[in-house]
Parts: structure tokens; C-alpha cells; sequence
């Protein structure tokens, strides 16, 4: 059985790390083999972009040099960790992927979302995730969590509206291809996030066994 990427979206302070944990957990209850990974980042070089990109300095990083940055550190995690893991059958399990370059490159900062998408070719070839998971939350409200956090980075620092445009991107992605995501009311209490969280997957795992099994019956696609 090869292995199977997920990725976990959304904008700041929803909650992504609690609930990946939340995600590692059922899989480890269910037995799957999985690695957590997080993007920009992943691996010591795409570790250092991330540095580059996160860090707010007086020079200003043209969206370009910002896109371009991103999707450098994408090709190192793609070599280095993330096909290496799923060639060995792991499952990963990342903390954004290339939803995010869309949702921040596309939606936030305005850059051509077929540029975007040629870049993704370019760089992924095929690969793209098997789930995505998009929290979603008020941009105020995630905002204002973040910021109780600490300096805000680079992407912190800006206004509402960047994130309202985020937000949507994400949604309408999902609304596009709905048999990908998975949409989460990160709104609401712990519990109840987590719940929708484990049934997902539980969905998930299903359409995925009847998948193997169908091909199993038909192996060439009869
Ligand atoms: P986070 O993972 O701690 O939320 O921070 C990563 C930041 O990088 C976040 O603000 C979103 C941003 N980002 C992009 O702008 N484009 C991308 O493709 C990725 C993966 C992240």
C-alpha cells in the first residue's frame, strides 16, 4: 500500500497544531504509519527558507521572491522527506502545503493563480495531497490568538483583510473540489473540533479501503 499525504490548512491562530496532534493520534490508534511535517520547512535547508520568509526586515521581499521562496523550500521537503516517506508507505501528515501558496500568494498578495499552478507542475509533477483539511475561523478571531502569541512574523503583521481574502481562497478551493477537503468549524469548542476531525478521517479511510479494494477486483482498470 503506498502512502497517503494529508495536509492541514487555514489561516493563523485556528488551532492547527493542536488539532495536527488530534490527526497523529488517530492514525496511531488506527495502526497507519504516518510522519508529521510541516511548509514552508520540513527539512534543515527548507527550514532556513522558512527563516528567510517568516523574519520582518526594512528590505521588502518582492511576491515574487516570497512565491519563488516558497516553492524552493517545497522541492527540498519533496526530495528529502516527503516522497522518500511515502515511497516507504508512510503516511505524512503536513502542516500546510500548497493550498497555502494559494490561498496567501494567490489570495493575499494577488499573484496569477495559473502561475501559481504551473509552479505546483513544475515542482510536484503529480503529487498532490489525498486530503486536505481546511480549519476555518473568523480572520479577527484567528488573528487576535496570534497574536497573543508573541511578535507577530512577517505574515502576522498583516491587516484583516489579507486574511479575509486568504480565508476565501481556501474556501473556494474546497468548494471546487470537494472530494479533497474536508472543511472544519474551527469555531467551535475543542471537542466538537475533534470530533469532526476523527469522523473525517474515519470517512476517509473508508473511501480509501473500498478504492484499494475496487482496484484489487479490477486491476486494469476494468
Ligand atoms: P505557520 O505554519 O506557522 O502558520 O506559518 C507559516 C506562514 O507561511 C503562514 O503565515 C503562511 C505562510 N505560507 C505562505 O505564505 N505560503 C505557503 O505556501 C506556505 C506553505 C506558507
Amino acid at each position: 500500500m503506498s502512502g497517503c499525504l494529508i495536509t492541514v490548512e487555514g489561516i493563523e491562530g485556528v488551532g492547527k497544531t493542536t488539532n495536527i496532534n488530534w490527526i497523529c493520534e488517530c492514525l496511531a490508534r488506527l495502526g497507519i504509519p504516518y510522519c508529521q511535517s510541516r511548509e514552508p520547512g520540513g527539512t534543515p535547508l527548507a527550514e532556513e527558507i522558512r527563516q528567510l520568509l517568516l523574519t520582518p526586515r526594512d528590505e521588502q521581499m518582492s511576491d515574487m521572491t516570497e512565491l519563488l521562496l516558497v516553492f524552493a523550500a517545497r522541492a527540498q521537503h519533496l526530495h528529502q522527506l516527503i516522497r522518500p516517506a511515502l515511497a516507504r508507505g508512510e503516511w505524512v501528515v503536513c502542516d500546510r502545503f500548497t493550498d497555502a501558496t494559494f490561498a496567501y500568494q494567490g489570495g493575499g498578495r494577488g499573484l496569477d493563480m495559473s502561475l501559481i499552478a504551473t509552479l505546483e507542475s513544475l515542482v510536484q509533477q503529480a503529487l498532490r495531497p489525498d486530503l486536505t483539511l481546511i480549519l476555518d475561523i473568523e480572520p479577527a478571531l484567528g488573528l487576535a490568538r496570534a497574536h497573543q502569541r508573541g511578535a507577530p512574523d512577517r505574515f502576522e503583521q498583516e491587516a484583516v483583510s489579507f486574511f479575509s481574502r486568504v480565508r476565501q481562497t481556501y474556501l473556494a478551493r474546497a468548494q471546487a473540489a470537494p472530494e479533497r477537503y474536508l472543511i472544519v468549524d474551527a469555531g467551535r469548542s475543542l471537542n466538537d473540533v475533534q470530533a469532526q476531525i476523527s469522523s473525517g478521517l474515519e470517512q476517509f479511510c473508508q473511501r480509501r479501503a473500498a478504492g484499494a479494494q475496487t482496484s484489487e477486483a479490477h486491476p486494469h482498470g476494468a
